[in-house]
C-alpha cells in the first residue's frame, strides 16, 4: 500500500513537475513553529557528571583562569546580570573595552556556534578562546595549567574526573563547558503554553504571540524551541553610543580588525563593527550578525551585537520602524540590510503585546552563589627547609 502510494505520488510529481517543484519550495520556506524546548544536546567526546560539572562551576568561577588572575569567565558573565554583562560594550580585559556586548551564556548548550558571528564551534573551544582572546581572559594556556597544577583540590578534582595526575588545560574547558550544559531554562511561560497549559500566558501575550507569528513576523527569524535560525542578518542596528567616544573601545576595535586581517584600506575607515565579514571577507556580510535566542532576554539588557537599545520596548519600536541603517566606510550607506525586516505599523498598544510576549520567553532568573574557591598549597616554610 505504502509503495503504492508513493508511486502514485511520484507519477503526479513527473506530470506536474514544475508545480509540484514550486510547491516544494513553498514548504522549504516554513518557517519551524516555536516549540517547548528539550534537553541540550551533550557531545558524546565529554559526557557530564556531577563532579565534572562541580569542577566545571568552579573554573567558570575562579579568575585564576585568566591572564592577570583578575579576569575569569564570570566578571564577564555574572549571574545577577543575566549572565552576561549589563553594559553596552562587555568589559574587558583590564586597561581594555571589549568591543562587543557580552552574551549571556544561559541556554548557550543549545546552540551550534558561538559568538555574535559565529566563530566559534563548541562550548569546549569557546571557552578556550573566552579565556585566551586578548581582550576577554587573555591568559596564556602553559601558565593557567601551572597556576591549576599548585591547587591541591583541583589537582584531586582533575585526577577524580579526567583520570591525569595533573590539570591538563584542556581538561579545563571540558569542565566548563559540562557546567554551561547545566545552564538551561526550558520551563518559562511559552514552554508551559505550548505543552497545553492555556493559563501559562496572559490575554496580552496571547496576543503578542500573534503578533509574533503574523503581523511582525518575528518567527521568521527568531523560531523553533531555540527561538533563533542561527543564521546571519543585517539590521541597520545603530553603533552603540559609546563606539565613537570611548577611545579605548576603539583601540579594541581597530586592534580586532588588525588581527583578524582585514585590509590597511578598511582598517583605517571601518566606522562600525562588520561582523560576520570577519569570517568571510565577503561584502555582502558586512555587519551581519547571528539572530539571538529570545530565551532568558528579559534578564539580560542591553541589547543587539554592541548593546544599542536599553530595553525590550526600544527594540521593538526599532523593528516597528522598519530596522536602521548603517555606513561602514565613508558616506556610503550599507546595501546589504536584510529585505526581511520593513516598517510593521503597530500600534503602541501592539508594541506592549509583543514586549510582554518576549518577556515570556523568560521564566524565573537563575540565581547563584559564587562557589568557594580553592586556595593555592601554601608556600613551603623557607626557615624550616633550611
Ligand atoms: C572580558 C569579558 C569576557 C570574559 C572574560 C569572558 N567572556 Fe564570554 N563573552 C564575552 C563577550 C563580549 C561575548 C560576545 C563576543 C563576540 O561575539 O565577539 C561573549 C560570548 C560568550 C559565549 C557565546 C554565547 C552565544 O550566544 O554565542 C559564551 C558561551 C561565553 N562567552 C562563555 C564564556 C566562558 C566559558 C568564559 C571563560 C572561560 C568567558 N565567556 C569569558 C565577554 C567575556
Ligand atoms: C531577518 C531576521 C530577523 C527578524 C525578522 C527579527 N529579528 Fe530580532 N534579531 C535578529 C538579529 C540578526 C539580531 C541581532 C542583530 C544585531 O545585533 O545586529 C536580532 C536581535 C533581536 C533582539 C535582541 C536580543 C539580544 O539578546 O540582544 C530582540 C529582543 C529581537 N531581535 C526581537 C525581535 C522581534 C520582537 C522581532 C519581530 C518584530 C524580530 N526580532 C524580528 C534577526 C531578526
Amino acid at each position: 500500500m505504502k509503495t503504492l502510494q508513493s508511486k502514485t505520488l511520484l507519477l503526479a510529481m513527473a506530470i506536474y513537475g514544475v508545480s509540484v517543484i514550486a510547491a516544494g519550495a513553498a514548504l522549504a520556506d516554513v518557517n519551524p513553529p516555536l516549540a517547548p524546548l528539550g534537553d541540550p544536546p551533550i557531545p558524546a567526546d565529554n559526557p557530564q557528571s556531577p563532579k565534572k560539572i562541580e569542577l566545571g562551576k568552579m573554573l567558570f568561577f575562579d579568575p585564576r583562569l585568566g591572564g592577570d588572575a583578575s579576569t575569569g569567565c564570570v566578571q564577564c558573565h555574572e549571574p545577577e546580570q543575566g549572565w552576561g554583562f549589563s553594559d553596552d560594550l562587555s568589559r574587558g580585559y583590564p586597561a581594555t573595552v571589549h568591543w562587543r556586548n557580552s552574551q549571556t551564556v544561559i541556554n548557550s548548550a543549545y546552540l551550534s556556534g558561538f559568538f555574535w558571528a559565529t566563530s566559534a564551534g563548541s562550548l569546549e573551544k569557546q571557552a578556550k578562546s573566552a579565556a585566551t582572546g586578548a581582550v576577554a581572559g587573555n591568559g596564556e594556556s602553559d601558565v593557567m595549567e601551572a597556576r591549576l597544577a599548585f591547587i591541591p583540590k583541583y589537582r584531586g578534582l582533575f585526577r577524580e574526573v579526567f583520570g591525569t595526575p595533573w590539570p591538563r588545560i584542556g581538561d579545563a574547558w571540558r569542565a566548563i563547558a559540562a557546567f554551561e550544559r547545566t545552564l538551561v531554562q526550558k520551563d518559562t511561560p511559552v514552554d508551559k503554553y505550548l505543552k497545553g497549559d492555556k493559563k501559562a500566558l496572559t490575554k496580552q501575550q496571547v496576543r503578542g504571540m500573534k503578533l509574533f507569528n503574523g503581523k511582525a513576523n518575528c518567527i521568521e527569524c527568531h523560531n523553533g524551541a531555540l527561538t533563533t535560525d542561527e543564521k546571519f542578518y543585517n539590521l541597520g542596528v545603530p553603533p552603540a553610543g559609546r563606539w565613537n567616544e570611548d577611545s579605548l573601545a576603539q583601540i579594541t576595535f581597530r586592534y580586532e580588525i588588525y588581527a583578524k586581517g582585514v585590509t590597511q584600506e578598511l582598517y583605517r575607515k571601518l566606522k562600525d563593527d562588520p561582523g560576520l565579514y570577519f569570517r568571510t571577507k565577503e561584502k555582502s556580510d558586512m555587519g551581519k550578525f547571528r539572530t539571538p535566542s529570545l530565551r532568558y532576554a528579559k534578564y539580560t539588557a542591553p541589547y543587539m551585537h554592541n548593546g544599542s537599545f536599553w530595553d525590550l520596548k526600544e527594540v521593538v519600536n526599532f523593528y516597528n520602524a522598519g530596522g536602521g541603517s548603517n555606513e561602514f566606510t565613508d558616506g556610503k550607506i550599507a546595501k546589504n540590510k536584510t529585505k526581511l525586516i520593513k516598517p510593521l505599523g503597530l500600534s503602541e498598544k501592539q508594541v506592549d503585546d509583543l514586549v510582554a510576549f518576549i518577556e515570556a520567553f523568560s521564566g524565573p532568573e537563575i540565581k547563584m552563589a559564587k562557589p568557594k574557591l580553592p586556595p593555592y598549597a601554601p608556600l613551603p616554610d623557607v626557615a624550616e627547609a633550611q
